[in-house]
């Protein structure tokens, strides 16, 4: 049923594979599309206790959003792309069922987005984390510019994002961007999965409420997205969300996956996440952005004016 994600349901355990090898995983528009799906079956499918996300092929767990699908796009149609970025990953990251990253290579921009929303991480030692967006005249756009800072803190964050440079496993590791190295790389899955199966034994609606406050701890600042459905019967199966309904965003969330208007701004309290797909969007309307994307894909060096 899906084409670009591969997944399996093992002893509860919910492993999403996406599938993209020669793109080295990268998130196209059918990939984002899938795993929204894929997100809403760990939400809705009561035999899913705990899910891993990871990457096809040996070098990549995702190199990034698709650079190929930014050419062309206006401002509107790229804070558009961030929004629905945003909105599936903050559905990752408020996953009342713990999701783990397991990562077996290149984590970049929107790869090492998708890792972060995760609620943590494993990696071999050939992996490589990384912002590179500034390299193409962009930031992040699907949250990483909050959840990076959350993770390793502001000075570490700002670094890494302004040079666009690649962290390897073992500085990671020590910077809390990871949690645990696995040397074997066949090995990941494995541990992953041992990681899981013993939360799996614990009780559900707690670990529930744990990832619920933990994200208010860490900075999120507000109740997110599917709360409203699953605090009646987390486990049930029974209620499957609208992916577009309205009520998915609710409390101080509520505008968290709209594109429009200055919601960053509400109540005179400024919300990151959507100030950051305001800011994504208004790269596309930069030269530097439209050289940075033809740069990449002609292999060549961007040359950057700040126009
Ligand atoms: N979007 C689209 N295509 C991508 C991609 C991305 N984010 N990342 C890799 N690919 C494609 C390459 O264009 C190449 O396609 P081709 O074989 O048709 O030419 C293929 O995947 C293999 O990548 P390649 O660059 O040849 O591998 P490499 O080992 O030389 O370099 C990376 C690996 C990860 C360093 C390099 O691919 C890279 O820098 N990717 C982009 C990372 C990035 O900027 N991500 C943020 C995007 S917002």
């Amino acid at each position: 049923m899906y084409k670009t994600l591969h997944t399996d349901l093992t002893d509860a355990i919910f492993t999403i594979t996406i599938n993209r090898p020669d793109k080295l995983n990268a998130i196209n528009a059918q990939v984002m599309d899938e795993l929204s799906e894929a997100v809403t079956e760990i939400y809705t499918n009561k035999e899913i206790r705990s899910a891993i996300i990871t990457g096809a092929g040996p070098k990549a767990f995702v190199a990034g959003a698709d650079i190929s699908e930014f050419q062309g796009l206006t401002k509107e149609e790229g804070q558009a792309l961030a929004a629905k970025g945003h909105d599936i990953f903050m559905r990752i990251a408020s996953s009342p069922k713990p999701i783990a990253a397991a990562v077996n290579g290149f984590a970049l921009g929107g790869g090492c987005e998708l890792a972060m929303a995760c609620h943590f991480r494993l990696c071999t030692t050939n992996a490589r984390f990384g912002q590179p967006e500034v390299s193409l005249g962009l930031i992040p756009g699907y949250g990483g510019t909050q959840r990076l800072t959350q993770l390793i803190g502001r000075g570490r964050a700002i670094e890494i994002m302004l040079s666009g440079r690649m962290v390897e496993a073992t500085e990671a590791h020590t910077m809390g961007l990871v949690n645990y190295i696995v040397v074997e790389s066949n090995e990941l899955l494995s541990k992953t999965r041992e990681l899981l199966s013993i939360i799996n034994e614990k009780a559900p609606l707690a670990v529930a409420r744990i990832i619920e406050c933990v994200n208010i701890a860490a900075g999120d600042g507000f109740k997110n997205g599917r709360a409203d459905e699953w605090e009646a019967d987390p486990f049930g199966g029974d209620a499957r969300p609208d992916d577009n309904s309205s009520a998915r965003s609710g409390g101080g969330a509520g505008t968290h996956g709209r594109a429009g208007g200055d919601a960053w701004e509400s109540s005179g309290r400024i919300n990151g996440f959507l100030r950051e797909q305001q800011a994504f969007g208004e790269c596309f309307g930069t030269e530097d952005m439209k050289e940075g994307a033809a740069a990449f894909l002609e292999k060549r060096k961007p040359v950057f004016k700040g126009k």
